[in-house]
């Protein structure tokens, strides 16, 4: 590790620390009123000029990116599509962040509803979306557990029949959008904990067996050769059992030729537990196998007070895990994408699935922006400041994207 990123590291551990003694002190006046987290003069959602953003922030070639609210938990609630239907969302969407991730409206119960038809509007749109605002896509997800159409999970297919489905549902999505998708989650959440692979829950896995995995990659590499293709899943920040069953997997299929370019960590962390400290080392054995590394869907859920509102604390416990996560990836050559899950409580899956949880994103209801949100700029603004005379270039000075 060179002198200059050693400085610089030192110097994000001080903004850390200011930072999380800010956060107390603004909690002071926002714990009274926490849609007014931020100065009153600045109403929700606007104010904020073109370089007061996280892809402003990030350093050249880095992918500050965040889900894009639709379909799922979100159809049980009582708000229209966010997507298409919150304006000043989509204005923040385009603003801050330089890549998206479609929430849901990518996986099998949207995109191929019925065994002949395929459903594109909603990805189509995001797609679109991104492409005018100079935003990098990632693709989410072709082979999962969850989220699977009846007519798939319910069929009674013979086991070629199954194989020439998802053959032709990857061919169909990933050539559809060829060119347009920077990463795939190709294998969704294939191992369990202990490091078992799913061959219960996940019907690929349990009808065709664990040799479809490599054909899923192959498949996706055939109909979008640039797009780089990952594995992704939720506990295999820190080195056990789960990253560890990932780790000998991607070392088989790389030493068989299979087209496996990534390894990501979702990143769905709460403050009940401790903050996984291995991360980077996690990350570097992975991108010392050769793989691109990245953070897919950061939250930081807590545990609520009855209130209902954070405390300073909490607040300040959070963004100092929102910037860890942060660090590690910036610390990793390979790691340029990072995306968390949402980027406001008024949209956040968490509630829905954690009775008393909440509060795990970066911006209130409103849109005013927490602690975490400070602290994950000020940390890509210090990358870009430490980073902008190496040579790698993706550091070489600040992005203006
Ligand atoms: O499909 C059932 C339906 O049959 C049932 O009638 C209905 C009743 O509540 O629920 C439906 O399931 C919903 C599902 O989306 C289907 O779209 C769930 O309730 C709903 O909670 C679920 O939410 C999505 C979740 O993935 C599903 O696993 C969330 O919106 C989405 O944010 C979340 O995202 C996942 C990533 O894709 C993978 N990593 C974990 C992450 C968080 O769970």
């Amino acid at each position: 590790m060179s002198e200059k990123w050693e400085t610089s590291m030192k110097k994000l551990r001080l903004a850390r620390l200011v930072t999380a003694a800010l956060a107390a002190a603004a909690m002071s006046v926002s714990l009274a009123a926490p849609a007014l987290a931020e100065s009153p003069r600045v109403p929700p959602g606007h104010g904020h000029g073109k370089h007061d953003t996280l892809r402003w922030a990030a350093p050249k070639g880095f992918h500050i990116g965040t889900a894009v609210a639709g379909g799922g938990h979100h159809l049980e609630q009582p708000y229209p599509d966010p997507f298409t239907s919150d304006r000043p969302y989509r204005r923040i969407l385009a603003r801050e962040f330089n890549s998206v991730s479609p929430e849901n409206q990518m996986k099998w119960e949207y995109i191929h509803p019925e065994r002949h038809r395929y459903d594109f509007a909603m990805a189509d749109a995001i797609v679109a979306f991104a492409e005018r605002n100079r935003q990098a896509v990632r693709g989410h997800t072709l082979l999962w557990h969850s989220q699977n159409p009846a007519w798939l999970e319910e069929g009674d297919f013979s086991a070629a029949e199954l194989r020439s489905i998802l053959r032709e549902h990857i061919m169909t999505v990933v050539g559809r959008y060829a060119g347009r998708i920077q990463q795939w989650d190709v294998a969704n959440e294939i191992f369990d904990d202990a490091g078992n692979l799913r061959t219960e829950d996940n019907i690929w896995l349990r009808e065709l067996g664990p040799g479809i995995i490599a054909d899923a990659f192959r498949w996706a590499h055939q109909a979008d050769p640039k797009a780089e293709l990952f594995f992704n899943d939720y506990n295999v920040e820190s080195v056990n059992a789960k990253s560890d069953a990932y780790y000998e997997l991607t070392k088989q299929l790389l030493a068989q030729g299979v087209p496996v370019h990534g390894f990501s960590a979702q990143a769905h962390l709460s403050t009940r537990y401790g903050f996984p400290g291995d991360l980077e080392q996690n990350l570097r054995r992975f991108d010392e196998l050769g793989l691109a590394t990245a953070i897919t869907e950061l939250d930081v859920r807590m545990d609520l007070p009855e209130s209902g509102t954070p405390t300073a604390e909490q607040l300040a416990q959070q963004a100092d895990y929102y910037q860890r996560t942060l660090e590690a990836c910036l610390a990793v050559e390979g790691c340029d994408s990072f995306t968390i899950w949402g980027f406001t409580d008024k949209y956040s899956w968490v509630p829905v699935f954690f009775e008393g949880q909440g509060a795990a994103t970066v911006m209130w209801d409103d849109f005013t922006r927490k602690p975490a949100y400070h602290a994950l700029r000020e940390t890509l603004a210090e990358a870009s400041r430490g980073h902008r005379d190496c040579p790698h270039p993706r550091h070489g000075g600040w992005s203006r994207r």
